[in-house]
């Protein structure tokens, strides 16, 4: 757990902390005052020198290798995209897949990862869902039945947005090694709030945006692809992508080789005011670890978990701690339920089987006890108007 004086200082950092019950940070996190002033350092030095791109580039090049450090990998295997669609959609039409092959994905999981994929129709790519309950996580066993010669792929989100399951994927990267299959992985919900070792892990590609555990603002996406993956190649070419750049900068056809780095993947200029912000983001995580940020959210979990037993209110996910993380939706109705939370300041967001509350690294122990006494006031409330919100 997050000590309460190191808590006073991180809620420094995030604002709206002085505002608002904010307990949306699996939509997006707040900006930090570190982020902010990365921005301004940022802007200023635009201002001021029309654009230090050179410095800027470096800067960018020191914060692929922080980014690496996250999951356990070298800065070649990082490559900046625009956010976790686009990185799932370069790992979709990198891998060789042939007419008649398969895909296997969870059925309902992120549907920026189902379409990456389900756009593969078109090559004649078959794409399988493996169906799973709210409250259950996926191993290696969910998907074995729907892997068959010609699956090439395994491909889930790591936490999910709808019910903050946290799937197994250890059991399920040592059956992709197993059978030679490809294992991609979102990490959009869990990049910064738990740690992820991508090579114990065996993931071959890794997704994810930066605008939630990573506490930047969107437009900014990160792509993992293992080393020695060489028969993964772009769909897209910039001259970023190229073994050897020409420089006359004169494309010419006759030598054609992409790096054998991450970067291949990359496509032109990158979103180094996000690079930047994203710098401080980590140093502000780091002041505090990945560890801890899940140690602290757990916490927080299993008091959401008791006073909601309190007041008999379900939970659509898994209650396990291993199996749940940071994301927890109340079975509330949301059609009732979503306005008064809007209406007493707290933001959470309305989701498939109720409302997501979901904790980040400055949220307390108090703030779930004030969510508990809000939703206490809502079930007992008995005025037609009140019952005719929440009801
Ligand atoms: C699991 C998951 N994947 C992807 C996204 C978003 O995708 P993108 O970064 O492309 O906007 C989200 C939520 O915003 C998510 O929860």
């Amino acid at each position: 757990m997050i000590s309460p004086e190191k808590l006073t200082v991180l809620r420094e950092q995030f604002p709206v902390t002085r505002r608002q019950l904010y307990l949306d940070s699996a939509h997006q996190t707040p900006l930090s005052l570190k982020v902010r002033d990365a921005l301004a350092a940022f802007l200023s030095e635009g201002f001021q020198n029309a654009g230090p791109k050179p410095v800027w580039l470096r800067r960018a090049e020191a914060t692929r290798a922080r980014v690496a450090r996250f999951f356990n990998a070298s800065a070649s295997e990082i490559a900046f995209t625009k956010n976790t669609s686009e990185s799932l959609n370069i790992a979709a039409n990198a891998v060789p897949l042939t007419a008649g092959d398969n895909v296997v994905l969870i059925e309902g999981d992120h549907p920026n990862n189902a379409y990456a994929w389900l756009n593969l129709h078109r090559k004649g790519v078959e794409v399988r869902f493996a169906p799973l309950k709210d409250n259950e996580i996926a191993t290696a066993k969910t998907f074995e039945p729907y892997i068959d010669a010609r699956t090439k792929v395994v491909t889930l989100s790591h936490v999910t947005f709808h019910a903050g399951q946290v799937h197994d994927l250890m059991s399920i990267g040592k059956l992709c090694k197993e059978r030679g299959l490809y294992l991609v992985v979102d990490a959009m919900q869990s990049v910064g709030v738990i740690p992820v070792d991508v090579k114990a892990l065996n993931i071959s590609v890794l997704a994810a945006g930066t605008h939630k555990g990573l506490l930047v603002p969107q437009g900014l996406g990160v792509l993992y692809v293992a080393d020695g993956l060489d028969e993964l190649q772009p769909a897209y070419l910039a001259m970023s992508s190229m073994a050897h750049p020409p420089a006359d900068y004169i494309a010419r056809a006759d030598d054609m080789a992409t790096r054998n780095d991450a970067l291949r993947f990359e496509t032109g200029n990158l979103n180094l005011p996000d690079l930047h912000a994203l710098e401080a983001a980590i140093e502000l995580i780091e002041s505090v670890g990945v560890a801890e940020i899940q140690a602290h959210v757990n916490e927080l979990g299993d008091r959401l978990l008791s006073r909601l037993d309190d007041l008999d209110v379900k939970v659509v996910g898994p209650r396990e701690r291993g199996r749940r993380n940071h994301i927890y939706v109340m079975a509330l109705p949301v059609e009732k339920w979503a306005d008064y939370f809007a209406r007493n300041d707290v933001r959470v967001t309305p989701e498939r089987g109720g409302i997501r509350v979901s904790f980040a690294m400055f949220n307390t122990i108090d703030d779930v006890d004030r969510l508990i006494e809000i939703v206490r006031t809502g079930l007992k409330d008995k005025t037609p108007a009140a019952r005719a919100a929440i009801d």
